[in-house]
């Protein structure tokens, strides 16, 4: 008795139903539309074809992907209760074999869910807690960081001349930059040829895995060892990032002063050594090993999700000028023009907080999350869920679900501020995912995207060159729903 759905076809299962929007999209795009980001897409991205499918089948539904089950949970009252109330239940992950053959399952993201993945979790989310305060605090660098950016962005658009520059790169880079200030303890200059070479891989890595044939290891995980074209260069790419993320650590260990850590290399380095002493090296998970898969995790989770959310902000305030203009107004009169907004002032600047908050409800940059499994065959909400089923929740959905907020498409800050104009927490805000494989850096990316955004807004004023169509609201589905890219003009306030 699993939850009910469409009828899967032989062999491909459900896929069609997704595959064929999926590949019309594609055609569209590349003969209809060229590189023209300004056609409505909307209706075949996959958050918005599965919320529509879950009025046909309600808010639990099967589909298969060839003959893997996996079940769509959509709307805030579903999600928690799976997620939330059922997390032993539902916090496992699935075994993606491309994904497998390259993590071997460790890191933090795709580890099983069970005693490793916990104790490492423990020990980086505690580590990421010492980035916000005392000593190792990120906000100086951060700050730093945004001083180029703000330089970079006068010269850029400079040098444009009115006609608008794309946002996305220098983004990126400053995103990267502070998981690099917490990963090897410092930042680099953006033209710096190691730093280059770190985002290259990792962008080439990952878009080979989302993009084309490579997909097709996840169906034959044999193709992954063919000795050309697309599988050797995932194998290339692989190494590549091998070599320079272990350069990296090798010189940590040895420089290494136990007493005075610079950064979370040297912190886990420290755990491995205790650890082996405490408990030897056979019995701990904590290894120079499992090190480069955490460093890993933290670059693929910790950049695309941070650098669209301050995208998809820019973007908003092109097109909502007027909340633009009440967010400069609120930073003007508690800030001022002298002194850049600090981690103190979040609390007195509760509508840019909300402006921010209201940015993530409406794009959802993991709009479903990163797919859980059942760790084990159970009854949930009458319907039996097998061990090994894996379970979608649709946080796009939660975000637009209309009985527990008022007109979800509509954007409006003032949803998370009470009559007083104070910040108020809604439980159904759940950007970060909910339950114990929640965010890890959820704190990181807060404090990011605040210092970012506030910054920006207190140094310009951001719109839509004149005469262009602006870009679609939708985004662009991958990795992370992306805005569609977009040109944009920066003003000096
Ligand atoms: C997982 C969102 C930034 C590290 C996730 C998940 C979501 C998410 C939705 C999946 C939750 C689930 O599976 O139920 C975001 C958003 C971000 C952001 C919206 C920025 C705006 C970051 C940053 C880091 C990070 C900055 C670290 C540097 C992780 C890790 C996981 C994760 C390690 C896996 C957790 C686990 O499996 O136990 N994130 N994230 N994220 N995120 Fe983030």
């Amino acid at each position: 008795n699993i939850p009910p759905g469409p009828k899967p076809w032989p062999l491909v299962g459900n896929c069609g139903h997704f595959l064929i929007p999926g590949l019309i999209l594609k055609w569209l795009r590349k003969y209809h539309g060229g590189n023209d980001e300004t056609k409505d897409f909307s209706p075949v991205l996959p958050q918005v074809i599965l919320m529509e499918q879950s009025k046909v089948y309600g808010n639990m539904y099967s589909i298969f992907v060839g003959s893997q089950l996996v079940v769509i949970l959509t709307g805030y009252e579903i999600v928690r209760d799976a997620l939330a109330n059922r997390a032993d239940v539902f916090s496992d992950r699935p075994d993606v074999p491309i994904i497998t053959i390259m993590t071997k399952r460790r890191g933090i993201v795709f580890a099983p869910y069970g005693s490793v993945w916990r104790q490492q979790r423990k020990f980086c989310h505690a580590t990421l807690r010492n980035f916000g305060l005392g000593k190792l605090s990120l906000e100086p660098c951060i700050q730093e960081e945004l001083a180029f950016v703000k330089t970079e962005l006068l010269r850029l658009s400079k040098d444009a001349n009115g006609s608008g520059i794309n946002p996305a790169p220098l983004v990126s880079n400053a995103v990267s930059n502070v998981i690099c200030s917490i990963s090897f303890g410092r930042r680099f200059d953006h033209k710096d040829q190691e730093f280059r070479t770190l985002l290259d891989l990792m962008a080439r890595g990952l878009q080979i895995i989302v993009d084309g044939p490579a997909v097709l290891i996840n169906v034959c995980p044999l193709l992954y060892y063919l000795p050309f074209g697309i599988f050797k260069d995932i194998r290339k790419a692989e190494a590549d990032i091998t070599i320079f993320l272990k350069g990296i650590i090798a010189q940590h260990s040895s420089s290494l002063d136990p007493d005075n850590p610079r950064d979370l290399i040297d912190m886990y380095l420290v755990e491995v050594a205790q650890q082996k002493e405490r408990v030897g090296a056979g019995e701990t998970s904590f290894s120079e090993d499992y090190l480069f898969y955490i460093i890993g995790d933290l670059f693929v989770a910790g950049t695309d999700t941070t650098t669209n959310t301050i995208l998809w902000t820019l973007l908003y305030m092109c097109t909502y000028p007027d909340i633009q203009e009440k967010v400069q107004a609120e930073i003007d009169s508690v800030v001022g023009p002298d002194r850049v907004p600090s981690l103190t002032d979040k609390a007195r600047l509760p509508f840019t907080e909300a402006t921010i908050m209201e940015v993530q409800r409406m794009t959802v940059v993991v709009p479903l999350a990163i797919p859980h499994m059942a760790s084990q065959t159970t009854v949930f909400r009458d319907y039996t869920i097998p061990k090994g089923t894996v379970i979608l929740p649709n946080l796009w959905s939660v975000h637009r679900d209309p009985t527990v907020w008022d007109n979800p498409d509509v954007f409006n800050p003032c949803r998370f501020l009470d009559k007083n104009g104070q910040l108020v927490r809604r439980e159904c805000f759940i950007p970060f995912g909910i339950g114990r494989r929640v965010c890890m850096g959820e704190q990181l990316a807060k404090m990011e995207l605040f210092l970012m955004f506030s910054t920006l807004m207190q140094a310009f004023t951001f719109r839509l060159p004149e005469g262009l169509p602006p870009p679609p609201m939708h985004g662009r589905f991958g990795l992370t729903l992306a805005p569609c890219p977009y040109a944009v003009c920066v003003t000096p306030r």
